[in-house]
């Protein structure tokens, strides 16, 4: 591959990439925050676990607020561009499992066109 190759492939580094909103507020604050509904122990759950099963190819990130506060915690994974909300270590499991192992997107975990846009 010649230098001028390298420079125009656009590959991406991983196969997958979640997006984990570790943001957090204030306690009380209007909107919440995904921090405060354990998404830190949830992400840290999600690297443990892709680590252990040996998955390859697949990077969780920590992320800021992905605007979608209210319906936290949540992720976004991408290329699909596919949104989730993670409650909890069997969400996570799932989406593991059927989403980044399988390719299948965990329909009851989706947050749909609406909520996504929901407040904007
Ligand atoms: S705090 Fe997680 S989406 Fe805003």
């Amino acid at each position: 591959m010649t230098a001028e190759q390298r420079s125009f492939d656009m590959s991406p580094y991983f196969e997958q990439h979640v997006f984990f909103c570790t943001n957090e507020r204030s306690v009380g604050h209007k909107r919440g925050s995904c921090a405060r509904k354990n998404s830190i122990g949830l992400r840290d759950y999600m690297k443990n676990q892709v680590k252990t099963k040996n998955i390859k190819n697949v990077r969780i990130n920590t992320s800021g607020c992905l605007d979608r506060c209210e319906l936290g915690p949540t992720l976004v994974i991408y290329p699909a561009g596919i949104w989730y909300q993670c409650n909890n270590k069997e969400d996570v499991d799932r989406i593991i499992s059927q989403h980044l192992q399988a390719g299948d997107v965990v329909k009851d975990l989706v947050l749909t066109h609406h909520q996504v846009t929901i407040n904007d």
